[in-house]
């Protein structure tokens, strides 16, 4: 770079009393973000905390704009926004979107991400490689020097008991269905190249998804560090 589950309910320092620094960062980076969008942009709106900020954020623009969700509890709170929030689903849904805009669990300095704490990676991922700019918003409390375990995973029910064999070193997440019904869990196997693990899950039967985003996936970060916002390019 240069330059939990899924609930959005709230930004958690609206009324929620004083606004601490890590929560002052979330919303300083996603106001940031919001400030990228234009009229007339198909938008792909992410999930988690960070989010929440966006949200209010980008509804306070008035702009036109036709969003996707990469999760149920996004999309509640940025329709009762009055935000336009279509079906990502089947072939009717956009095939193309302007941007998306989500938060991360840990940015690497090489702008390979680790998602899905709230376990919507699989929509997010989706969604992000979907959009022709991927903006992730952090507080820098989310930067990391090198990724490290836990990376979520998004199995498939069916034959559960040889992915986990298979797999090696899951523990399972206490947490209800993905919205497509896969099982949450994370990988807690020590790694030092993200790109060998991601392909090695990748290619592991009974893997839906998992919460390792390459860098390739993100056009820019946007990290706030105190009262300082930053956009940084990944680069390619
Ligand atoms: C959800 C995600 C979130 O973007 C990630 O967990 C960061 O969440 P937060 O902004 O609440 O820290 O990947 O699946």
């Amino acid at each position: 770079m240069s330059g939990q589950d899924g609930s959005v309910t709230e930004a958690a320092g609206a009324g929620a009393g004083a606004e601490t620094g890590t929560e002052r960062e979330k919303r300083l980076a996603a106001e940031a973000a919001a400030t990228l969008v234009e009229d007339g942009m198909r938008v792909g709106l992410g999930t988690g905390s960070t989010v929440a900020y966006l949200l209010p954020a980008l509804a306070a623009r008035g702009l036109d704009l036709r969003c996707v969700s990469t999760s149920p509890a996004t999309a509640e709170v940025a329709r009762r926004l009055g935000m336009r929030v279509e079906s990502f689903e089947g072939l009717g849904a956009m095939p193309r979107l302007d941007i998306a805009i989500d938060g991360a669990d840990q940015v690497a300095p090489s702008g390979w991400l680790v998602k899905g704490g709230g376990a919507a990676h699989t929509r997010e991922k989706a969604v992000a490689a979907t959009a022709d700019r991927f903006v992730v918003i952090a507080s820098s409390n989310k930067l990391v020097e090198r990724l490290v375990p836990p990376i979520p995973l998004e199995l498939a029910e069916f034959g559960l008991a040889g992915t986990l064999s298979r797999l090696g070193h899951v523990r399972l997440r206490d947490v209800p269905r993905s919205p497509d019904g896969g099982v949450i869990a994370d990988y807690l196997g020590e790694f030092d190249d993200p790109a060998e693990l991601a392909d090695r899950l990748s290619q592991t039967v009974g893997v839906v998804e998992h919460g390792l985003f390459p860098a390739a996936m993100v056009s820019q970060v946007v990290v706030a560090q105190g009262d300082q916002t930053e956009i940084c390019d990944v680069e390619h």
